[in-house]
């Protein structure tokens, strides 16, 4: 197959789709791989390094498309790659249409073939293509919130780990999926005192069990909220209703039981938030103040380190490429169920119950694209 790799152009995107280690995996299998000029440049892989692994460089994302049977990219298409899209080219990278009409409107106009990492589903109902990203904002979170909680940056002036003789910092954590895991088990890693909540019981002992003895498993609920939220020096919204917006557990009115200078940074933004007075903040400008308390509601929490995002990405994406590149999706999708899940728009229909809910759209039967 002919597999394509443009240079993102979204605002603030420094990932690519594949890596060298990717297009080495790719080309060995017989494919040809083309990638744009610099594509991988944002995240630290040079022209040359493709070209070593087998891979063509083209000079234009126009070039890139229209040799590419397969697209692989990270984001979704934005309006100036609309037009670029060919019938029957396959798409496989994150699209969020129920998020964006215009996409959805744009990408049933192109005919093509349109695979959502976001919706290949494990037969667990996990979401393997999401969750290394959570991974990265979940530990990212940590960082970020210790960096925030330093005076000069505007917070309470807490070193997360402590000192000898001096109290650590107390970490509570909303949410123990993905996101809350890996921030729980960063924050830990520091020294700090960790409350982790989640309204799954299994998921709470589960976490008892696997987590250091500086993390303590607290039942979700509003009362429990209110009594540690006195104490926390930092908070990390991490919980996720799928398919729903995040629900309020943090409201206004409780910011004036905080300690001035307390960091909160609300992971689930991308949902809504679960801080009431969370709202989506960018790279360039990621934190604001209300109430004397510090938010931190960036997005895109895994653009800020693309390197690990990247790699991180890919590990995950590559062996579905692989099989799509091998079989032809038609086959692929036949024989993988978690594969097939991805499908959203096929040659300008909507095969995604979610997608076509979202805009009042008709509905196709996956599986009369697939015969
Ligand atoms: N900002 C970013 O850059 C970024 C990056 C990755 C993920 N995210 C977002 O982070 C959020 C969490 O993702 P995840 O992968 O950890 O999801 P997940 O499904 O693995 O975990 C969510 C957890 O929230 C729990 N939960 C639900 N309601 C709760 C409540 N009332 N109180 C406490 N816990 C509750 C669930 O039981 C579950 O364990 C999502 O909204 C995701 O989109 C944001």
């Amino acid at each position: 197959m002919i597999i394509g790799v443009p240079k993102e152009i979204k605002t603030e995107e420094n990932r690519v789709a594949l890596t060298p280690a990717g297009a080495l995996e790719l080309t060995k299998r017989g494919h040809e791989v083309y990638v744009q000029s610099t594509a991988g440049a944002g995240s630290g892989f040079e022209d040359q390094d493709y070209e070593a692994a087998g891979a063509r460089i083209l000079p234009t994302i126009k070039d890139v498309y229209d040799k590419a049977e397969m697209i692989m990219k990270v984001k979704e298409p934005i309006e100036a790659e609309y037009d670029l899209i060919r019938e029957d080219q396959l798409l496989f990278t994150y699209f969020h249409f129920a998020s964006y009409e215009p996409l959805t409107r744009a990408m049933i106009k192109s005919k093509a073939v349109c695979l959502a990492y976001e919706t290949v589903e494990l037969p667990d109902r996990s979401l393997p293509l999401l969750v290394p990203m959570s991974e990265v904002a979940g530990r990212m979170a940590i960082q970020e919130g210790a960096k925030y909680l330093e005076k000069p940056s505007g917070g309470r002036g807490v070193l997360l780990g402590g000192v000898p003789g001096v109290r650590p910092g107390q970490v509570l954590v909303l949410g123990g999926g993905v996101v809350g895991t890996q921030a729980a088990k960063m924050a830990a890693g520091l020294g700090a005192q960790v409350i982790i909540m989640d309204i799954s019981l299994s998921r709470l002992r589960y976490l008892a069990d696997v987590m250091p003895a500086n993390v303590q498993t607290v039942y979700s609920n509003e009362y429990n909220i209110r009594h540690y939220i006195k104490e926390a020096d930092l908070i990390v919204g991490a919980v996720l209703i799928p398919g729903a917006k995040a629900p309020n557990l943090i409201t206004r009115d409780m910011l004036k039981e905080m300690h001035a200078g307390t960091v909160l940074v609300d992971v689930a933004v991308d949902q809504g938030g679960c801080i009431e007075t969370c709202r989506p903040t960018t790279h360039s400008d990621p934190t604001f103040v209300i109430d004397d308390v510090l938010h931190y509601c960036v997005a895109n929490m895994p653009g800020a380190v693309p390197y690990t995002s990247t790699i991180a990405l890919t590990n995950a994406t590559l062996p579905y490429a692989i099989q799509l590149a091998g079989k032809g999706w038609q086959q692929a999708c036949r024989e993988s169920e978690p594969l097939k899940k991805g499908l959203n728009v096929v040659r300008g229909k909507v095969v995604y119950k979610g997608v076509a809910e979202a805009f009042d759209l008709p509905l196709d039967p996956v599986d009369d694209c697939l015969k």
